[in-house]
């Protein structure tokens, strides 16, 4: 299966989304709200074998790291800005998700595990797009939108951009 180490957004932000989601244009296919999440390291196909590592990864690497406030900060497009098939939802930079990543990302590399070794940049992908667009004329979501990250979640790609948590761990 497909899996991946990501964090889960709280009911209450995606609600917040899926109202603004509605006042938007444009071609884009929205993400399922109930999938919405942040990547943190990218694992790919995982054999049985792995994903019993990958679980005491989780676990040992949440008990580590105490929750953590996590801020929206602006919308973004993959691969440019200007020229976007994925429009994403930024964060304020925050060290405890940063660790958070670092500390995955070292104990899979330590384990053997393989995993997508491009440099994090911590986003929440909420729209894709078949052909490029400009992400300027969506503006931002009104208001504070932040949250509290409190746990940890293996989650596996379950195709045509859904996805099933695995695994959840409590931080700290
Ligand atoms: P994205 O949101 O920027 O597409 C499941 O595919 C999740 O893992 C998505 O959040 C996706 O990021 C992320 N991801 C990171 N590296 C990936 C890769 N090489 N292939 C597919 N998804 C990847």
């Amino acid at each position: 299966m497909r899996l991946f180490f990501a964090l889960d957004l709280p009911g209450a932000v995606k609600a917040r989304l899926e109202a603004w989601q509605r006042t938007q244009g444009g071609i884009w296919r929205w993400a399922p709200l109930e999938s919405l999440h942040l990547t943190l390291a990218f694992l790919g196909e995982t054999g049985e074998t792995q994903v019993l590592a990958a679980r005491r990864i989780g676990a040992v690497v949440a008990a580590r790291h105490g929750p953590f406030a996590l801020r929206a900060k602006g919308l973004g497009g993959f691969p440019r800005d200007e020229a976007a098939r994925v429009l994403w939802l930024g964060c304020e930079p925050s060290a405890h998700v940063e660790a958070l990543s670092t500390d995955l990302r070292r104990e899979l590399a330590s384990a053997d595990l393989s995993f997508d070794a491009k440099p994090f940049k911590a986003h929440v992908t909420l729209a894709r797009s078949p052909r490029t667009q400009l992400t300027a004329p969506f503006g931002l979501p009104t208001g504070e939108l932040g949250w509290e990250v409190r746990a940890l979640a293996l989650m596996r790609s379950e195709g045509g951009g859904r996805y099933a948590a695995v695994a959840y761990w409590l931080l700290g």
